[in-house]
């Protein structure tokens, strides 16, 4: 049977005692049905390897609807799953994510499979999809000889962040800004994800992963995608993905640094002799005819002194004439605040009134909360809707991360691990390029506190 849009869909998640189960997967699904949007979804079934009654699932999470409280079950391990589920409830699709170690997936898949899960079913895929090339190959295999390419659904929730989804809407639509999208006027691109947390729970799989694996092969590399790629044929998921890979095609590491937070060996699940990043600084080149010349700039890290995702758009400096003569003009500058808290800003200079012609930086910016009261979904949300209604544009296709591996592959666990203390941003190994980001911190906060 197939997998059929209008009807019921159950929604299974393997390793469901999991932290993205608690932080993210739970709280999209009750947020979904608290507004009416699951009404088709019969049951969530969570499997893992602890013995667990159904009350033990409930119970671990914090749930403020009893109904959707009452959609959890719980299934220990796979074996005998496909029974639980059709002598509990009614379905017809299944939506199975896989919210596992990733070395987990292939052997997971497999068993889902002899279980007789097949063609009426959707398998949603965390990252990190693979290790690295030849094993992000082996799991693609293994995938596609079990299931068809269209069940396949490979998440990377940074892509349904709403900020992210409005970078091709912000390039493709604005007039204004199409012209200068090139080295002829742009400098550098700069991406900057950072996290105040450290590693939390998750030392055992974060210290085989590391910080380039974690964010820079998928997170970040799709956001450089969705800046510099070429204007899709049409808005298919086929169409974007094709140009997203004439860029992974072109992308070449041009200098890679990795640090490690002091006391990170300390951490629960780390080894003691961990050589493992917890922050990187790359730059990168794109060699086609739009990019040549002009660096990417990615900086990710745990333990750093701020939380926050910023793009720079930074535009070449005006010549050093009329009233940059002293070439202390401020370059111009577009900034993507993809959170906390979204907004767009255009950096601009401007004459300060009076009369001594003093110049200063002004900015024409747009915060989410302007155009819309609405509290932005979390990009899970979107993620499953997306899934259960067949809608595979902001999913990752295969040749996408097995590009991307290739790109990062030598940058893995290569080169001295430098140490930083937990709490501060390590300093740029390229010296002076990153543009300070803090005047832009709180833009977008300081206006949904005023709403
Ligand atoms: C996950 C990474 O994919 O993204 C985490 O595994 C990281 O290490 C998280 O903290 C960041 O996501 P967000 O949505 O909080 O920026």
């Amino acid at each position: 049977m197939k997998f059929m849009r209008t009807k019921k869909t159950a929604v299974i998640i393997c390793g469901i005692t999991g932290d993205l189960s608690r932080t993210k997967l739970v709280p999209a699904l009750e947020e979904l049905y608290s507004g009416a949007r699951l009404s088709s979804v019969p049951a969530i079934i969570g499997t893992g390897r602890k013995a667990l009654s159904g009350e033990d699932l409930q119970a671990l999470f914090l749930i403020n609807n009893e109904k959707f409280r009452s959609l959890l079950y719980y299934h220990q391990g796979i074996d005998g799953l496909k029974r639980f589920c059709e002598n509990q409830f009614q379905y017809d699709n299944l939506v199975i994510f896989l919210s596992l170690p990733p070395e987990a997936y292939e052997r997971t898949a497999e068993e889902l499979y002899r279980e007789g899960f097949r063609e009426n079913v959707r398998i949603i895929v965390e990252k990190p999809f693979g290790f690295d090339l030849r094993s992000s190959r082996k799991l693609n295999r293994t995938l596609t000889q079990l299931y068809k390419e269209e069940q396949i659904f490979r998440i990377d929730h940074y892509l349904a962040k709403e900020a992210v989804q409005n970078i091709l809407v912000f390039r493709f639509t604005n007039t204004l800004f199409q012209p200068v999208w090139n080295s002829h006027y742009i400098e550098s691109i700069q991406i900057s994800a950072l996290e105040e947390s450290g590693i939390r729970e998750r030392g055992v799989y974060f210290d085989k992963a590391g910080i380039i694996r974690d964010m820079v092969q998928n997170h970040l590399t799709q956001l450089l995608c969705l800046l510099t790629m070429e204007a899709p044929a049409s808005l298919s998921a086929e169409d974007i993905r094709a140009e997203k890979m004439s860029i992974l095609k072109v992308l070449k590491v041009e200098r890679s640094c990795r640090w490690q937070y002091e006391n990170y060996r300390k951490e629960k699940g780390v080894s003691s002799e961990s050589e493992t990043e917890t922050y990187s600084e790359m730059e990168l080149s794109i060699n086609n005819f739009r990019w040549s010349g002009v660096p990417v700039y990615l900086r990710t890290g745990k333990a750093v002194n701020r939380t926050g995702i910023e793009i720079a758009i930074v535009f070449k400096p005006q010549p050093p004439i009329l009233y940059n003569r002293d070439r202390a003009l401020e370059k111009n500058r577009i900034i993507f605040k993809v959170q906390p808290s979204a907004g767009i800003i255009v950096d601009i200079a401007s004459k300060v009134p009076g009369g001594n012609f003093q110049l200063t930086n002004a900015n024409l910016a747009f915060c989410y909360r302007d155009i819309s009261p609405e509290r932005i979904p979390d990009a899970y949300l979107k993620l499953l809707m997306d899934v259960i209604e067949g809608d595979r544009t902001l999913f990752v296709s295969a040749e996408e991360t097995e590009q991307a591996w290739k790109v990062f592959e030598d940058c893995l666990g290569t080169g001295v691990v430098k140490s930083y203390p937990a709490g501060t941003l390590p300093e740029s190994c390229f010296c002076c390029e990153w543009i300070d980001f803090s005047p832009y911190m709180n833009f977008c906060v300081e206006r949904e506190d005023a709403l």
